[in-house]
């Protein structure tokens, strides 16, 4: 990697799952700006992708597959690592932001084995501040993303010995439609519990993605990082 750009994704194909908002299409348009060979964008609409992408110019609109998935459903998790096989024989970076993970590591572990050049790869999960520590009201959200993060620790367990790496990213409270799930008054509440005084913006999340995607995190598997201005004063 001397000399080069680690963060660069030339030659790399992705897929991005919760692409159509937020911190996953924040991700899918950095990835754009990376160099990256080929990117499946998986969302529950389609259209929801189209309107999110309509202004990307026709040389990123190639790069592009769009796919309408329920990521909690088998056959389409199939179908969204089967697109980026299909289209450019590979799979080397699998971006798990939305809902159910299990069913993503399981299908794209299994293409990334499959590499042309050999077992290779990069799964990066999307756990939460609230997957280090709790929060009242929220014990069904902080649950699952504590799970995100078991899993992700198992499948870096079972996978790095593969040349496959698997990290997760806590976020803090970030400025997406996800918040519009909460009152407006709380988001100062939310802001002030950061050390910065303020909610992160999804283009922050996305910067770590690329870190633990890319080759600029080659030494890091099992790795939980915090993007969460201070807020979790655990992990
Ligand atoms: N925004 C925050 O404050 C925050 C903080 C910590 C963690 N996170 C996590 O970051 C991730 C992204 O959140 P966001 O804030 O960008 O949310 P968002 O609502 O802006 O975007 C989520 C996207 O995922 C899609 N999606 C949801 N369930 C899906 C499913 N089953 N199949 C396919 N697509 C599905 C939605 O349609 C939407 O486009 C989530 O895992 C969330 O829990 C967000």
């Amino acid at each position: 990697m001397s000399g080069q750009n680690a963060f660069n994704l030339q030659g790399k194909v992705a897929v991005i799952t919760g692409a159509a908002s937020g911190i996953g299409l924040e991700t899918s348009k950095l990835f754009l700006r990376s160099g990256i060979q080929g990117l499946v964008l998986v969302d529950r609409s389609k259209e929801a992708l189209k309107k999110a992408f309509s202004e990307s110019s026709e040389s990123d609109s190639q790069l592009c597959e769009f796919v309408e998935a329920d990521v909690s459903n088998e056959d389409s998790t199939k179908l969204y690592v089967k697109t980026a096989v299909d289209r450019w024989g590979r799979l080397d970076i699998c971006v798990l932001n939305a809902g159910i993970l299990f069913l993503g590591i399981k299908h794209a572990g299994r293409a990334m084995k499959d590499n042309p050049e050999g077992s290779s790869g990069s799964i990066v999960v999307i756990s939460s501040q609230l997957g280090l520590e709790g929060a009242p009201g929220l014990s069904a959200y902080s649950a699952s993303k504590w799970a995100v993060r078991g899993l992700a620790l198992t499948a870096a367990e079972e996978l790095t010995p593969l040349g496959i790496r698997v990290n997760s990213v806590c976020p803090g409270p970030i400025h997406t439609p996800l918040l519009d799930a909460f009152e407006k008054e709380s988001w100062p509440v939310m802001a002030g519990k950061t050390l910065m005084n303020r909610l992160g913006k999804p283009e922050e999340i996305a910067n770590a993605v690329l870190y633990l995607a890319s080759g600029a995190s080659s030494f890091c598997s099992g790795t939980t990082l915090k993007v969460d201005g201070g807020y979790s004063k655990f992990g």
